[in-house]
């Protein structure tokens, strides 16, 4: 098993039946996996640890993934969006609390048309000229992705969350497609957009073999970020039954991500701290280098909860980004006040 990880560090790939073995171990390779992750991620980042501002700016969504809180079809869920105002008041927080880097995530919320959205863009734009400005508002059409761009985005976020067409119809209704949400990755690119893609860890009818091709399209895919968190069911959903998925083959994953993408952005996700306590330390100590704290008002942060359980839904923006410099301090890293562009794009 040492073999295969030491083949995946020398060529960044390996064949999909040493993968499948790989992903599927007993554990007993674990740390020397990320042994060599954590070294992979030093000699591109040294001990820097990136933090995005999170603006969670509306919870409503036109789509019903079967997996998620804030699915159409859940009639508990109280519904928000925030206001230009109210987002521009969220960067400025961030701002002055060190963040460089902001993502506005929602839900497919069709209230912000395209002129609503392209203002809401160059207003933090012209504001925080030396800002990073990260889009994850999910499935859009090729115009729509390319005026935001022109407003003055930088990234975007979709994670394309299951690679075999299959699976995807297992876990999304019908009207949505991989094939569109694919597209939807390939178009952002042309555009010329830092793109983050991703899945989730365990969800429901997942097998090894689909993780294999996860990877394989990431591989061609070659986003700079990659978001990878554990499946958490969220009771009000049609797999609240399921069960959670696995924080060690979440770490695995990070893992050998790391080593199939030397450069990459890999965050430890809000989701792996969910299911353990100490779950984006470890996230780190396996190779993440990305931490994304909330930014969004205390008072609408419950009502985000795509998972149940979601950590930091009580705490002051401020509270999360000292308990995250304390948590990295702990293990020999430190957050740093910086855009955190991708070491490939710097080398350019
Ligand atoms: N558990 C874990 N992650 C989830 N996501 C959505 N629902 C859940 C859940 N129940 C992830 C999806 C989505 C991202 C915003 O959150 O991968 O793309
Ligand atoms: Fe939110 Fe620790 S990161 S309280």
């Amino acid at each position: 098993m040492k073999l295969l990880v030491d083949k995946l560090l020398a060529n960044h790939t390996l064949p999909d039946e040493e993968m499948n073995l790989l992903l599927a171990s007993d554990g007993s390779v674990d740390d020397y996996l990320y042994e060599q992750a954590q070294k992979v991620r030093r000699e591109y980042y040294g001990n820097d640890i990136y933090i995005r501002g999170l603006i969670e700016m509306s919870n409503y969504c036109r789509n019903n993934c079967y997996y998620c809180g804030i699915r159409a079809s859940n009639t508990e869920v109280s519904r928000y969006r925030l206001t230009a105002e109210e987002i521009l008041s969220c960067c400025e927080q961030g701002y002055n609390l060190g963040f460089r880097t902001f993502v506005l995530q929602g839900g497919e919320d069709m209230y912000y048309i395209d002129d609503v959205m392209v203002d809401i863009i160059s207003g933090i734009r012209n504001k925080y000229p030396d800002c990073a400005i990260t889009l994850s508002l999910g499935e859009r059409s090729y115009d729509t992705y390319k005026a935001y761009f022109d407003a003055g985005a930088d990234r975007y976020l979709l994670r394309h969350e299951t690679a075999d067409f299959q699976h995807y119809s297992q876990i999304h209704p019908q009207n949505l497609s991989a094939e569109n949400r694919q597209r939807c990755l390939y178009d952002l690119k042309r555009i010329g957009y830092q793109v983050g893609t991703g899945f989730m860890v365990g969800s429901p009818y997942q097998k090894t073999e689909h993780l294999v091709k996860d990877l394989n399209f990431i591989a061609q895919l070659q986003p700079q970020m990659v978001g990878i968190g554990p499946f958490i069911p969220h009771h009000q959903t049609p797999f609240a039954a399921f069960p959670q998925g696995s924080v060690v083959l979440t770490l695995r994953l990070i893992a050998v991500l790391r080593l199939m993408l030397p450069a990459v952005l890999l965050p430890a996700t809000t989701a792996l701290g969910t299911l353990d306590p100490c779950g984006r330390e470890k996230g780190i100590l396996a190779g993440a280098n990305v931490v994304m704290p909330n930014l969004s008002p205390v008072s609408v942060r419950k009502k985000y909860q795509i998972y149940d359980h979601k950590i930091c839904t009580g705490d002051e923006a401020a509270e999360c980004r000292f308990c995250l410099q304390r948590r990295i301090e702990s293990i020999g890293c430190r957050i740093v006040v910086d855009r955190g562009d991708s070491k490939l794009l710097s080398k350019k």
